[in-house]
């Protein structure tokens, strides 16, 4: 008994610091956190707006099924996010007015267009009743987090050579607000489709075979021994789609590394995606 209360110290001596970092968080700095303020509203796709098509929303059940890429940052993979209908539908809609894309490093107070950065074409698309069921799948799949909103949806269209370079999809997080997540969902269904995959350089990578059909796997699957591996590339696989988190949860505002990503740029067909992202609170 007596040398067990002696091991019983040993140990706490040993791991007590590494238990206490792991509960309390006074090693890393606190986020300095600004009140909300007033919120623009704008470009948000705020639930009870009371319009006409989002009353009485009848949504479809959700028929997706995920497996979870990676848990830190989290990274899910989504299986059948979106139906065929709503591609479909989701086409239609941006086809009238799909514009030249540009870029912001401010957060939108200023948009530049540079075909070297971004060589693509964006449409901020319409409420329709089926854009808010995807809407409200998105929310609900982040478990209704409070003060965040999902942002207006976007489709993007890219012909060869159509890319995005690398980029963080929050420019700041300032006070404790910023765009806390990201889906990148595959609307289009181009057969001839080659190239225009996801490519996020700093995320580990996973070797089993399984996700060879989600993900560009190096010689046909085959991950070579012993070899630690990084970077991930997410194939545009039609009604799919891959969901990730920006900001570490840990109260330091600090975004992950490993959110840096980039649109390959398409070689043949054309690609289009669907953006949703979420801003809000930094927890
Ligand atoms: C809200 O955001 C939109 C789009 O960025 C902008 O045009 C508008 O001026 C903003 N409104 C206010 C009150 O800041
Ligand atoms: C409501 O849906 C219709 C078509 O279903 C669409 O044309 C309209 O723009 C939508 N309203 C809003 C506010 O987005």
């Amino acid at each position: 008994m007596f040398s067990y209360i002696i091991g019983l110290v040993a140990l706490l001596v040993v791991f007590y610091n590494p238990i206490m970092d792991m509960v309390s968080h006074e090693t890393a700095p606190q986020l300095r956190r600004t009140p909300l303020g007033n919120l623009n509203t704008t470009l948000l796709a705020l639930e009870d707006d009371g319009a006409p098509n989002g009353t009485d929303l009848q949504c479809p059940h959700d028929k997706y099924s995920i497996h979870i890429y990676s848990r830190e940052p989290l990274v899910i993979y989504i299986e059948g996010f979106l139906s065929d209908d709503e591609r479909s539908h989701l086409l239609e809609i941006s086809e009238p007015i799909f514009a030249p894309s540009t870029t912001t490093s401010d957060g939108g107070a200023t948009t530049n267009r540079d075909t070297s950065v971004r060589d693509s074409e964006v449409a901020m698309i319409p409420r329709t009743s089926s854009v808010r069921c995807i809407e409200a799948r998105a929310r609900a799949l982040q478990g209704w987090r409070e003060q965040v909103w999902v942002e207006r949806l976007r489709t993007q269209r890219y012909y060869p050579g159509g890319h995005y370079n690398h980029h963080f999809d929050w420019s700041s997080g300032r006070g404790g607000w910023g765009r806390v997540s990201s889906f990148m969902a595959w609307v289009g269904d181009d057969k001839d489709l080659q190239g225009g995959g996801t490519e996020f350089p700093l995320l580990g990578t996973r070797t089993d075979q399984r996700w060879c059909r989600f993900v560009e796997c190096p010689d046909g699957g085959q991950a070579e021994d012993g070899e630690i591996e990084t970077g991930t590339v997410f194939k545009p696989v039609a009604g799919n789609a891959v969901y990730w988190e920006n900001f570490r949860s840990d109260g330091t505002g600090r975004g992950y590394k490993e959110s840096w990503h980039a649109g390959l740029p398409v070689e043949k067909g054309v690609k289009v995606g669907l953006n949703i992202w979420s801003w809000g609170y930094i927890e």
